[in-house]
């Protein structure tokens, strides 16, 4: 498994002593209890500046490694490699880019070079922990170089590519001064593996743009794609991508939800709330995930139905996330404006309009904020799949919660049919939705979140798993593409 980001991040408490911290996001959420069931070895970034290898594997050997079915094998980056890669070229281009924001993108040259170099030191290090028949699976946007860089250093194991966020329409992705080079590099994995069916309809639209002879052959969730061109490397003229939409540790959620420790937060939350109607947001601070646009909607709502103040409260999680990245500074202070000038215009004695909540959370307080909440309102402006939709369906395990969902989210291509779906730069109908969730009969909650609890069940991250390494042909020992 390689991914920018590991389970954990390091931080320096003194000269020999440290201290770990969870990392947040769905990436390491869906793959963490993947690996802890079938084990191997994860190489990434624990999310620290300027320390040696040797450094950090030892320190991930004691606080990880000796108590843990798989092993953390670390990457150091210099801070000047996490300003060029992770916070300039992953999170100022490509996820702007990727997440349909191209003005908002910085295409600095000097983010290009640092991503190539970093993508280089992952496969170097790839290549002195891999064995020859191991399977390596790249995960997200930060490592699309990683196949082609190790190909360069003659590690030819089988190698795929899951994609976690979105993939834009050509016309969006060849904004991008280096799309071709991104392009190319694609074509070294032996597979890829995106969320929706208009995930990977755009990349195929993207092929076509590149290439003048594409031939596709589509097999259940699957497209084999040829490219005759001419001027390509042997192994690049050989694709599968497959609509892969990732899921939850549904029954470990569902166990989590029912355990002493959450029933012990329920109890707290419950008697703050007084029995009234809890609308929750789970978010990390991100531009893509609507958050003013949400804000601005509950403020419609409590103004064209006055008689929703005071009975309902929007409770707003935040997940620090980037911060050294300018717009999400800024982010952060339009969020926080937005909350003071609604509590300010809406509070009366004894009610405040929104909770607001900037910190991350321990599984168990979080299975607690997902049960107490009677509704979730999950409104990204883009979104590869979120997972707190799903999370948020799992624990609800009396089945008495509604969800409003945006149709922007790749969530809403399985949980469409049962959530309330909302345009989330439709203030005014996304008002609409929070005022009939708050009416919705019980009978109506109970069966539209049963379908969707079934629709997840049925669909879990393990089955995930199984499903994209068999669509990569993970077990074949016949290599596609040496
Ligand atoms: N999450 C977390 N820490 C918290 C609260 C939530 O790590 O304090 C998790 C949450 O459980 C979910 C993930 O962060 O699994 C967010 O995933 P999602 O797909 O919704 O969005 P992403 O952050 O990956 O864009
Ligand atoms: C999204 C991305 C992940 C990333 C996560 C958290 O889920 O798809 O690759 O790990 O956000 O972001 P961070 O920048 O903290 O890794």
């Amino acid at each position: 498994m390689v991914s920018n980001r590991l389970p954990v991040s390091l931080e320096r408490t003194g000269d020999d002593t440290w201290r770990t911290h969870p990392a947040a996001g769905g990436l390491v959420s869906a793959l963490d209890p993947v690996m802890r069931r079938r084990g191997g070895v994860w190489v990434g970034w624990p999310g620290i500046a300027d320390e040696t290898t040797d450094t950090l594997r030892d320190v991930l050997d004691t606080h990880h490694n000796a108590d843990s079915a798989y092993r953390l094998e670390p990457v150091a980056l210099t801070a000047q490699d996490i300003a060029g890669f992770y916070e300039g070229f992953s999170n100022e281009v490509i996820w702007p880019l990727f997440h349909n924001r191209f003005t908002a993108c910085r295409f600095e040259p000097e983010y290009w070079q640092v991503y190539q170099q970093v993508n280089r030191e992952f496969a170097r290090r790839i290549n002195e922990v891999a064995r020859a028949d191991d399977f390596i699976w790249v995960h997200d946007y930060h490592l699309v170089n990683v196949a082609d860089e190790l190909r360069a250093l003659g590690l030819y194991n089988r190698s795929s590519f899951f994609q976690h966020i979105p993939f834009p329409t050509a016309d969006i992705f060849c904004n991008l001064p280096w799309w071709r080079e991104i392009v190319y590099a694609l074509l070294s994995y032996d597979f890829i593996g995106l969320q929706t069916v208009t995930d990977r309809v755009n990349l195929l639209d993207v092929l076509t743009t590149l290439f003048d002879h594409v031939e596709t052959t589509a097999d259940d969730d699957c497209v084999d794609v040829e490219i005759g061109d001419a001027g390509l490397e042997p192994h690049q003229h050989r694709l599968r991508i497959g609509t892969l939409p990732i899921s939850i540790d549904y029954d470990h959620i569902a166990e989590l939800a029912g355990s002493r420790r959450t029933a012990e937060y329920i109890e707290r939350f419950r008697e703050g709330w007084h029995g009234r109607t809890v609308m929750l947001g789970v978010d990390r601070l991100d531009y893509t995930k609507g958050l003013p646009e949400k804000l601005e909607a509950f403020r419609e709502a409590l103004t064209r139905y006055p008689e929703l103040r005071t009975r309902i409260s929007l409770q707003q999680h935040v997940i620090p996330s980037r911060q050294q990245v300018p717009q999400y500074a800024e982010q952060k202070e339009q969020i926080e404006r937005l909350v003071g000038e609604i509590n300010g215009e809406f509070t009366e004695s004894g009610w405040v309009p929104i909770h607001y909540i900037f910190h991350s959370m321990e599984p168990a307080e979080l299975m607690a904020h997902y049960q107490v909440a009677d509704i979730a309102l999950v409104t990204p402006l883009k979104d590869g799949m979120n997972l707190v939709a799903k999370e948020y369906c799992a624990a609800t395990r009396d089945n008495n919660g509604v969800l409003i969902l945006s149709e922007f989210a790749g969530a809403a291509a399985e949980l469409g049919d049962h959530a309330l779906l909302v345009n989330p730069h439709d203030v005014i109908a996304t008002a609409e939705r929070i005022h009939e969730a708050y009416y919705m009969d019980r009978a109506e909650r109970q069966s539209r979140m049963q379908a969707m609890r079934e629709i997840i069940q049925a669909h879990n991250a393990f089955d995930w798993v199984e499903d994209f390494l068999r669509a990569a042909g993970a077990n074949s020992t016949n290599l596609q593409k040496q």
